[in-house]
C-alpha cells in the first residue's frame, strides 16, 4: 500500500525533463567558455574575473545581411555568445527577414520560443506532432509562440523588410532547420532514404542536394 501511495505521488509530481534548463544554484555562473572540463552547461569563470561586460551583449543591436537564399539572417543571443547567461535558462535571437524572406522550417529541441514582430508583416506557423498548422499574419507590437520541439517557420509577407526578435527558456535552444538537417548533413542522409521518404526519384534529391553544395 505504501508503495503505491508512494508510485501515485510520484505520477503527479512534475519531472525533471519536462523542465526547461536547469535554475540556478547561484546568483549567476558566468560562463568559462575555454573550461577543458565538459559538464551539461559550462563551468563558472572565477568570480574575480567577473566584470559588467558578462552580463551586457549588444550582437542584437545590428541589422542582419539577409542576401541569402532565404533572405534571412538570425542573430543568436546564446550562452556561446553571452555568457553571462549561463545556468540562467534563457536567451534570444534577433532575425531579419528581407521581403518574400523566410525562416525556413526548423525546431528547437531543447526550448519553447516566443517572439514579437518589431517591423513589417510577417507569416508566423507551426506544425503540431498531428500535422496540423497553426498560423497567423502578425505585425509591428504582436506576440506568438512556438510549443518546444514543433516545426515552425516565419515568412515576411510584407513589402518592406521585417523584423522580429525571439526569446528562448533555453541558454542554447539549438536549431534542427528542416532542409539542412536532411539534405546537406555530414555524411549525407543516404539517398534511398530520402527517396523513399519524399517518393521521388533520385534525380530530384540530388538536384536539392546540390542546391546546397552537397554531392549525390
Ligand atoms: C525563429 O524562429 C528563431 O528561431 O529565432
Ligand atoms: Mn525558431
Amino acid at each position: 500500500m505504501a508503495t503505491l501511495s508512494l508510485f501515485i505521488v510520484l505520477l503527479f509530481l512534475p519531472l525533471p525533463y519536462s523542465y526547461a534548463d536547469p535554475d540556478p544554484l547561484q546568483d549567476f555562473c558566468v560562463a568559462d567558455l575555454k573550461s577543458s572540463p565538459s559538464v551539461n552547461g559550462f563551468p563558472c569563470k572565477s568570480a574575480l574575473e567577473v566584470t559588467s561586460g558578462d552580463f551586457f551583449y549588444d550582437g542584437l543591436s545590428k541589422e542582419g545581411n539577409t542576401t541569402n537564399v532565404f533572405g534571412v539572417k538570425v542573430n543568436a543571443g546564446n550562452v556561446l555568445v553571452f555568457p553571462g547567461l549561463n545556468t540562467l535558462g534563457i536567451s534570444m535571437n534577433r532575425v531579419d527577414l528581407s521581403p518574400g524572406g523566410i525562416a525556413p522550417p526548423h525546431l528547437h529541441p531543447r526550448s519553447t520560443e516566443s517572439g514579437i514582430v518589431v517591423e513589417g508583416k510577417l507569416l508566423v506557423g507551426f506544425v503540431t506532432t498531428g500535422n496540423v498548422v497553426y498560423s497567423k499574419v502578425l505585425g509591428a507590437g504582436e506576440m506568438f509562440v512556438i510549443p518546444r520541439g514543433l516545426v515552425h517557420f516565419q515568412h515576411n509577407v510584407g513589402d518592406g523588410k521585417a523584423l522580429v526578435f525571439t526569446a528562448f527558456n533555453s541558454q542554447l535552444p539549438g536549431s534542427v532547420i528542416v532542409p539542412s538537417t536532411l539534405f546537406a548533413s555530414t555524411p549525407p542522409v543516404p539517398n534511398d532514404v530520402l527517396t523513399k521518404a519524399f517518393q521521388v526519384d533520385e534525380a530530384v534529391i540530388n538536384g536539392i542536394k546540390s542546391k546546397f553544395g552537397m554531392q549525390g
